[in-house]
């Protein structure tokens, strides 16, 4: 396995539209076991193909303490969504930014598993949410595109700014 590399916003290719996993094969497994590695190498609690520059319908969660409940959604359809809730974000290609974002607050998904079977799921509240940003990702959508074009544009700047000085600090919008 490998630690992939992750796009940051604002990134053109984190804007690209991810296409169905059609190849159940070696490659892809290679791809989900990369994945899987990158995530915990980073301390996030998913992350899309579309993140790691590989425009395919595929993402990867793990919204555990012990980081034992590893999750992979390939080809992953809404089947339902319902109520609302607001929950501050953050993402692995928008470091160091928080942002509060209204989500359903419930939804239902068709997936597929790595050998291509599928798979029916609900999932409520932060897992609920984790599963919408990161189907977001794969249609080319990042939180920060729900907030006002002024907070975007301060996201833009604190992310250059955060790059000269290789900063970690953290900001919270
Ligand atoms: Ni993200």
């Amino acid at each position: 396995m490998a630690i992939l590399d992750i796009l940051s916003f604002p990134d053109p290719r984190l804007r690209i539209e991810a296409s169905p996993v059609v190849a159940f094969d070696a490659a892809l497994q290679r791809l989900i076991g990369d994945m899987k590695e990158t995530m915990y190498a980073e301390s996030g609690i998913g992350l899309a193909a579309t993140q790691v520059n590989e425009h395919r319908q595929l993402l990867v969660m793990d919204m555990s303490e012990t980081r034992d409940q590893f999750r992979v959604f390939i080809n992953p359809e809404l089947t339902f969504a319902s109520g609302s809730e607001t929950c501050e974000e953050g993402c692995l290609s928008v470091p160091g930014v928080y942002a509060e974002v209204s989500r359903a607050s419930e939804i239902g998904v068709r997936a597929q598993n790595p050998d291509g079977s599928y798979f029916d799921a609900t999932l409520k509240g932060l897992d609920a949410v984790c599963l919408q940003h990161e189907m977001d990702h794969l249609k080319g959508k990042l939180f920060v595109d729900y907030l006002s074009p002024l907070k975007r544009m301060m996201v833009r700047k604190k992310l250059e700014k955060r790059k000269r000085k290789g900063g970690e600090g953290a900001v919270t919008l």
